[in-house]
């Protein structure tokens, strides 16, 4: 019978294994359980990076579809681009035909009344022709071109063009400044959005009594630029702060409806690629859309205040270029 010395020795002996298999259980448990949370923190992260992953694809898809979008519709304009260059070569030939006839007659001797109305036709032979030269340059533009522009020139160009295609019963005002504001941009671009924001307003002005839009230009300084509180506008708000903290002054371009307003809850999605509150014959929802492309494209923002009932006023925001600003300092 073994003796209750050894059985204690062994007891202790065992009570020491034990501690120490305990120890090494606690840990391989402490171990594992680092394992587990490791592995965890592994999946979370891997979940994460997944996680993000998707979600750049998600936007890259978006912004991918966006701008197939826009090419189709690019693609549209410019067959209508092309279909209008046409046209106004076709006039161009008669107008010329028409404006050497009545130079020829005018040669002849004739009674002074009859005089008098061939005298008018060469004039507005030639006024015609500067027409549809204008017309053609709008319409059809091969290469985008970057280069100083005088805001008030463009505007002049674009208001004899837009008078021609506005509804008769809009009464549209010009108030231009006096200022010579110079920004560096493509002048065919910066007129397809004056065409996108004028053709919004005779949208919705058409059937409206006494329907007015008025057109204006100011230059501004950073501090006013700055003032405008509307939080609806296709500038990223960081990069729209860097662009007002990197420009002296800014020319304001404004269209100034007294049409219907926008609701709020429509405010969000002005600049969204399809977003149209028109039938289907009407709008397509690109205008605003290619309007955000190009004002991002000219460091400008497009900045929407409106309210049911009350009339949309539309601002863009161009950065005057530093030539220009030399020149006044
Ligand atoms: N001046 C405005 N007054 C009231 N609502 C406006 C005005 N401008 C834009 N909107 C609203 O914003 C929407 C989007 O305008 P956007 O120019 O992008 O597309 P659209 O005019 O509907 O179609 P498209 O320009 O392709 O012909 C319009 O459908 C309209 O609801
Ligand atoms: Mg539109």
């Amino acid at each position: 019978m073994a003796k209750q010395s050894d059985i204690v020795k062994e007891v202790k002996l065992l009570k020491n294994e034990n501690r120490i298999l305990l120890t090494e259980l606690e840990e391989a448990y402490k171990n594992m359980e680092m394992i587990l949370v490791q592995t965890e923190r592994e999946k979370e992260i891997t979940y994460r990076e997944l996680e993000q992953k998707y979600r750049t694809l998600q936007k890259i898809y978006t912004e991918l579809s966006r701008k197939e979008n826009m090419l189709i519709h690019m693609e549209k304009l410019s067959s209508i681009g092309q279909f209008i260059a046409e046209i106004v070569h076709e006039l161009k030939n008669p107008l010329t035909v028409i404006g050497a006839a009545a130079d020829i007659a005018l040669l002849e001797d004739l009674p002074n009344e009859t005089k008098n109305v061939l005298n008018k036709i060469p004039e507005q032979v030639n006024r015609m022709q500067a027409l549809l030269g204008r017309f053609k340059a709008m319409a059809y533009k091969e290469k985008e071109k970057f280069e100083p522009i005088d805001i008030n020139t463009t505007l002049k160009n674009f208001i004899e063009t837009i008078e021609l295609i506005a509804p008769k019963s809009i009464d549209i005002i010009f108030e231009l400044s006096n200022e010579k504001m110079i920004v560096k941009g493509d002048l065919y671009q910066l007129v397809q959005i004056y065409l996108n924001l004028a053709k919004n307003a005779f949208d919705l002005l058409d059937e409206k009594i006494d329907a007015k839009l008025t057109i204006s230009t100011k230059l501004l300084s950073r501090a006013k630029a700055k003032k405008n509180q509307s939080k609806f506008y296709c500038q990223k708000p960081d990069t729209w702060k860097n662009i007002l903290r990197a420009h002296e002054n800014f020319a304001l371009i404004e269209f100034a409806d007294n049409g219907p307003g926008i609701p709020e809850e429509h405010m969000h999605f002005l600049f969204d690629t399809f977003f149209t509150t028109k039938e289907r014959s009407k709008g397509t929802g690109l205008g605003l859309a290619i309007s955000q492309d190009i004002a991002i494209k000219h460091n400008a923002n497009i900045i929407f205040n409106s309210e049911p009932n009350q009339g949309t006023t539309v601002q863009i925001y161009v950065p005057i270029i530093k030539n220009d600003l030399d020149k006044k300092s």
